[in-house]
């Protein structure tokens, strides 16, 4: 067996006592390790490993005067812009539906862990009187906002669904969206790509063991979305169907407006390559990363980050100075997507964690640790901000964007109790505005019903729920 060559290649990378365990190990098992081992990049894997351990070291902590808030030209606020300007943007936002170049990308490789679930958490239901799912939900607004695109602009461009997952998230997501008939969105626009696994180390850098014949891997982080839709086809796939803006969000935010043709039209209208959706952050303490400058370049400061004193800054109508949070919820040209994968996704900075990782100790038995005892690299989303030419920010009010499932109830916050709260407050919020006297109990407007509260006019004076309205 060929195992003396992978034993000198792991030799020079100081990584040989993966082979430990060769000689217990079956046939079948040694053709796992082997492929398990030929499938990392050692040269990437030790050198992960070094770079975050030396940014660990470093403690890079941002000081007060090297942050500086998000250029006003660059930040538009949805709550201070004339009925005329928003028209404009999401007449920009529509055409472009229209014409089939906005695709979403979903990132969905999460494993829910907070929230105390085993299957992914689009499968989730927060108990609306519907009972519909994270994935339903955002079919469901992809497909009426398609409609209402067509209908705006005569034209039926479709909006091609990009889901990422991990290994652990891929085939019951796929299962799920099969099961379900893809929720009536056209089968050949849903597409689902997995991204990379990286090894988990010791804290001297040695990868450890999962099981005797089983390298131990965690998902790459949402920044390993780039390297995935390079590696997946999916970026060639966006360019085949001659897609330009790319609406990239997170799973969990139950009231996340899918391909939301304000935030794309108004990244087009500022001819972003690269966009950022924000809400208010308004306690200085509130645990949100916020987007703003460092030494000039755009990057989401995370709330461990920033510096007390700058945290509480104030400007002179009251609002905090760096009030910029972000939400996981992104614009991308792809020509930027394809300028990142090709030339700075590997110098994407890497974010490690110290985390309780179960391991096969020198005996050979598994152990599941009770303290840290490995490091996780992960790679984040906003991270690409820096590579930008010309960015942009676009505020939105909180209660109609942001509400995320991140908890589960006993928590109390980002839960799915909280959840449901916002989306049936906001339901309610859009049907008295159009006209309906009273909203009793639960009452749930369908997507495919309304996108953003349009749609509503001639129902019931008076609505009892639990109910939905189709
Ligand atoms: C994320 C943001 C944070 C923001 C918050 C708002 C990042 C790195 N952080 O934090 O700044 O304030 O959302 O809700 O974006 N995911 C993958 N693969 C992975 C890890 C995550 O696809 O390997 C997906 C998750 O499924 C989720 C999204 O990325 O849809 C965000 O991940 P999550 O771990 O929930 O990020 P937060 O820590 O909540």
């Amino acid at each position: 067996m060929e195992v003396e060559g992978i034993r000198m290649q792991l030799k020079t990378y100081h990584q040989d006592h993966l082979l430990d365990f060769w000689d217990e190990l079956t046939d079948l098992e040694k053709k796992e390790l082997a492929d398990d081992i030929s499938s990392v990049d050692l040269a990437e894997t030790n050198s992960y490993f070094q770079r975050a351990n030396d940014s660990l070291k470093n403690n890079n902590k941002i000081l007060d005067h090297e942050m500086s808030p998000i250029n006003s030209e660059r930040c538009g606020i949805l709550n201070q812009c004339s009925e005329e300007q928003l028209r404009g943007y999401e007449k920009k936002g529509l055409r472009e539906i229209a014409e089939g170049r906005v695709a979403v990308v979903l990132m969905a490789g999460g494993q829910g862990t907070r929230l105390g679930v085993t299957y992914p958490k689009g499968m989730y239901e927060v108990g609306l009187p519907s009972k519909k799912t994270l994935f339903q939900l955002q079919a469901e607004r992809i497909r009426r906002l398609e409609f209402i695109a067509e209908e705006t602009c005569g034209k039926r461009g479709g909006i091609t669904w990009y889901i990422l997952t991990s290994e652990a998230t891929d085939k019951m997501t796929n299962d799920f969206l099969n099961h379900h008939n893809y929720f009536g969105l056209v089968k050949e626009n849903v597409k689902t790509f997995k991204q990379c696994m990286i090894p988990c180390y010791d804290f001297d850098g040695k990868i450890l063991l999962d099981a005797k014949h089983k390298i131990s891997r965690a998902p790459d982080g949402n920044g390993g979305l780039y390297r995935a839709l390079h590696q997946s086809g999916m970026l060639d796939d966006m360019r085949k169907r001659a897609i330009r803006s790319i609406h990239a969000h997170s799973v969990d935010n139950i009231l996340i407006k899918v391909a939301d043709p304000y935030f794309v039209g108004y990244c087009l209208d500022k001819g972003a390559d690269c966009g950022v959706l924000v809400v208010e952050k308004t306690e200085p303490t509130e645990a949100v990363g916020v987007v703003s400058q460092v030494h000039g370049l755009y990057r989401v400061v995370e709330y461990s980050e920033i510096p007390k004193t700058t945290s509480e800054l104030r400007r002179a109508d009251g609002r905090l100075l760096f009030n910029a949070g972000n939400v996981c919820n992104h614009y991308f040209t792809v020509d930027f997507l394809v300028k990142i994968s090709e030339c700075h996704e590997k110098d994407l900075d890497l974010h490690l964690a110290k985390k309780k990782i179960p391991f096969v100790d020198e005996k050979g038995e598994r152990q599941v640790p009770a303290s840290p005892n490995g490091i996780k690299v992960e790679k984040f989303v906003f991270d690409v901000f820096k590579y930008s030419r010309n960015f942009a920010a676009w505020e939105v009010p909180r209660d109609s964007h942001f509400s995320p499932l991140k908890n589960s109830n006993s928590v109390g916050q980002d839960c799915p109790a909280t959840a449901k709260r916002d989306v049936l407050a906001l339901h309610k919020k859009w049907l008295l505005k159009a006209g309906v006297t009273s909203v009793m109990g639960e009452v749930e407007v369908s997507p495919l019903r309304s996108y953003m509260g349009e749609n509503l006019k001639g129902l019931d004076d008076v609505i009892q729920g639990p109910v939905v309205v189709e």
